[in-house]
């Protein structure tokens, strides 16, 4: 197959992110977690004290930074920011909470859109966040717009920060995934939005496993089970 990027956009809670990175697997390409970028970003401005509604500020701070998103076969993708592994730290409740600072900057976001793009044009993948389908790839070969439920994307956040042995406050976790969902449908730039021609894919009665090969059976054309092992990285 020529090179080639897939899209998948949506909601926090969708399970994208997941789905994307198992997909690019099974696709023997690289993962691109765009959000990922937009946390680390935001995990720098938190420890440097840099006031996050400063978009000056936080533009220099995205121009001096270097944000790297390395696969590597078998393993989870890592993310370096000026080269340390960041890829646990940000995923705080901190990061979580203050990342719609950076994503509503539009300078901001062109820094990483551009960013993405230079990837994008290296080597085929497969990418996850809000504005794949819309800003950062409208060219994409194959497009996709996960969503579900909202109380089905809340149990499953709060399903994965039980597994991880975290204490979790339901009621303040609805409020933060309704705020980030609010705000990234609604901000200026880049707003979360399906586009026109993406495959909108309801997982709400869907486990990963049967979203991935839904996707994998769209761009292949083939069953999940019928790949070849030389298909694997
Ligand atoms: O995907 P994830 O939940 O890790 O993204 C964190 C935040 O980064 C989102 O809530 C959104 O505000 C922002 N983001 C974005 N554009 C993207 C990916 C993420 O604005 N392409």
């Amino acid at each position: 197959m020529p090179d080639f990027v897939v899209t998948i956009d949506g909601p926090a809670g969708a399970g994208k992110s997941t789905v994307a990175r198992v997909l690019a697997r099974q696709l023997g390409v690289a993962f691109m977690d765009t959000g990922a970028m937009y946390r680390a970003l935001t995990l720098k401005a938190l420890r440097q004290g840099v006031d996050l509604k400063d978009a000056q500020a936080l533009t220099a701070l995205a121009g001096m930074s270097v944000i790297d998103l390395v696969n590597e076969p078998g393993q989870q993708l890592k993310v370096l920011l000026d080269g340390e592994d960041v890829s646990e730290a940000i995923r705080s409740l901190d990061v979580t909470n203050n990342t719609f600072y950076a994503a509503r900057t539009p300078e901001v976001r062109h820094i990483m859109v551009e960013w993405q793009r230079v990837l994008g044009a290296r080597r085929s993948l497969v990418g996850d966040g809000r504005d794949l389908g819309t800003v950062v790839f409208p060219q994409a070969k194959y497009k996709f717009y996960l969503d579900a439920d909202f109380d089905v994307r809340c149990q499953r956040r709060i399903d994965e920060l039980k597994a991880k042995g975290q204490a979790v406050d339901e009621k303040a976790l609805r409020e933060d995934l309704a705020a980030r969902d609010h705000r990234d449908m609604t901000r200026a730039v880049g707003p979360l939005r399906r586009a026109d021609d993406a495959l909108l894919i309801d997982s709400t009665h869907m486990n990963i496993d049967q979203v991935v090969e839904a996707l994998y059976r769209r761009i292949t054309g083939k069953q999940e089970a019928d790949r070849s092992p030389a298909g694997r990285v």
